[in-house]
């Protein structure tokens, strides 16, 4: 049986905090997720050059802030100056990037919820970025406000050997759920299976919750399309935008 059966999740997790009102993976994106009352979000955590655990998504910086290069090659003074507020928007002109320490003191003062991501960068090892992340993580917030994702299994498989399944819960993440999906879960002594929800099909859902996993999808962001993915027991949709699900998804399972 997976652990946690108690854990209630929200049905709507807010994808790299609440990135179709903020720009994503960013203190502020956090801060109006919280205010618009989704209380989980979806965010990203790599390693810059420094060793550094930051709140972040691409390898390179071109995308989603002032700058441009690669993460791997960025220590944090440098970091710390880039905008990563103002391409999204004015009102968000001079945020900065997030470290993991400050996202979590943020999530942990407002008692929200976090799946986190571990993205490998470039010539970083898998072991490294959980060796960094777990013991801040753990230290941080109870395990009922945590899920730790990566598409990377060595990561999660060195992250179980951090700490066992009553105190981190772990979800495994897939582009589309592999026959031996099974195993894999039981090996990591997984909570959650996570999957492209464009992927998914009604009989691997069941097969998946008839197991006791709960099961999340990214990243929905047409409510009507996903309708049937509630009545598959899909458990969470983690969405750009989950105002757009309010009224739609069915209320949380007891
Ligand atoms: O964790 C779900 C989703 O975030 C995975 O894809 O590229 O948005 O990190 P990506
Ligand atoms: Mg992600």
């Amino acid at each position: 049986m997976p652990p946690h059966p108690d854990i209630v999740l929200p049905r709507l997790i807010a994808h790299r905090g609440l990135s179709a009102h903020a720009p994503e993976n960013t203190l502020a994106a956090v801060r109006a997720s919280f205010e618009a009352g989704f209380h989980w979000v979806e965010l990203d955590v790599q390693l810059l050059g420094d060793g550094t655990p930051v709140i972040w998504h691409d390898p390179t910086l071109k995308r989603c802030s002032d700058g441009h290069g690669q993460i791997a090659r960025l220590g944090l003074a440098e970091a710390r100056k880039l905008d990563v507020g103002a391409w999204f928007g004015d009102a968000f002109r001079g945020e900065r990037m997030a470290t993991l320490d400050e996202m979590l003191e943020l999530l942990s003062s407002l008692g929200m919820g976090v799946n986190l991501e571990l993205k490998i960068g470039r010539n970083r090892s898998a072991t490294e970025l959980a060796d960094v992340v777990i013991p801040r993580l753990l230290a941080s917030l109870p395990p009922e406000q945590m899920i730790l994702s990566s598409f990377d299994l060595s990561a999660l498989a060195h992250a179980r050997t951090l700490a066992d399944a009553s105190r981190l819960p772990i979800g495994v993440l897939t582009e589309s759920v592999p026959q031996e999906w099974q195993p894999r879960c039981e090996a990591l002594k997984a909570f959650s299976l996570h999957t492209d929800w464009t992927r998914l099909n009604a009989t691997r859902a069941r097969e998946i919750k008839d197991a006791g996993y709960r099961l999340l999808c990214y990243t929905p962001n047409d409510p009507a399309a996903f309708v049937r993915h509630w009545t598959w027991g899909v458990d969470s949709a983690i969405t750009d935008d989950p105002s757009r699900f309010a009224g739609i998804a069915p209320p949380p399972e007891p």
